[in-house]
């Protein structure tokens, strides 16, 4: 079955679904995205993305061009459409069309894409084996919280982290702190078990995924602190991990290809991602 897409109030094949040349997304990044996950059909925490949705468009001035609601009707047609239940959908925003001129153009209607294709969750081997990052400096911008389409320099670090054989990169401020990954919140755990990431703020996008799981490891009795963490720091940490809507609770086990403590993902990781499973009704590891 082909796939369908949103576009601006129509759904279309999705090789048929475009924007045009001149769109503000095409020429300027002016547009912000979310992705979101679907489980057995039920869209995983979609308040919080619609929430940071609208968090995102009013820090760049572009209005939603549909009532909350439609947006919500939008996602779930676009759903049901493709008929999955299992997938990732993808929201984007931007400011329209218009000749092309730095400036916002008057009167333009922002551009709405729904896209959906089938999740890929980390499978159990990789949770169960982790993953490695590459450190690399944070060469973004300085609005890191608004999730906007500009990802460059993202881009450039997954890349690099892909052809260094591994899963994401850890970007770092220029004081080696580590701000979090190219497309994931970046955590590690000290030794007495203290769960460590980076404070919300300019310097991160606000995770949907971070959200909650502090809020379930608070909820479990699980120290958490929101500070700053060094490069140094995490390499001599007990455990690591990294969070997203695609990536779930990921282990990292190595970083620049040392080993993080025993190089196994370690138990207080192991005990957020099955509470985070639960959170979304997927099955125990191992189940
Ligand atoms: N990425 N930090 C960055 C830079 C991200 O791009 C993402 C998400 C996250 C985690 O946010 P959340 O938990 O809300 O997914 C953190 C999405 C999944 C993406 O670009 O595909």
């Amino acid at each position: 079955m082909s796939r369908i897409a949103y576009v601006n109030g129509r759904y279309l094949p999705l090789a048929r679904a475009s924007i045009p040349v001149e769109s503000r997304a095409a020429q300027f990044a002016d547009g912000v995205y979310e992705v979101a996950k679907v489980v057995d059909g039920r869209i995983i925490d979609l308040d919080r993305h619609l929430a940071r949705l609208r968090r995102s468009l009013d820090a760049l001035a572009i209005p939603l061009p549909v009532t909350p609601a439609g947006l919500r009707q939008i996602i779930n047609r676009t759903l049901a459409r493709n008929r999955l239940r299992q997938a990732l959908v993808y929201l984007q925003v931007d400011r329209g069309t218009a000749a092309r001129n730095h400036l916002f153009p008057r009167g333009t209607r922002p551009a709405l894409t729904v896209t959906v294709r089938r999740s890929q969750l980390p499978g159990d081997d990789e949770l169960a084996r982790g993953v490695g990052v590459i450190a690399l400096p944070d060469e973004r911008w300085a609005r890191c919280d608004i999730k906007s389409i500009a990802l460059l320099p993202n881009v450039l670090a997954k890349q690099r982290a892909a052809e260094a054989g591994c899963r994401e990169a850890w970007l770092h401020d220029e004081a080696g702190r580590v701000t979090e990954g190219s497309s994931a919140n970046a955590y590690i755990v000290d030794g007495h078990g203290q769960v460590i990431t980076h404070p919300l703020g300019p310097g991160i996008l606000g995770g949907v995924t971070r959200a909650v799981l502090l809020d379930l490891a608070r909820g479990a009795g699980i120290a958490v602190a929101e500070r700053p963490f060094s490069l140094a720091e995490a390499r001599a940490a007990a455990e690591a991990f990294l969070t997203s809507t695609s990536s779930l609770v990921l282990p990292v086990t190595t970083i620049d290809g040392a080993p993080v403590g025993d190089g196994r993902p370690g138990p207080v990781t192991r005990h957020l991602l099955d509470l985070y499973r639960q959170h979304c009704g997927l099955r125990a590891l191992g189940a």
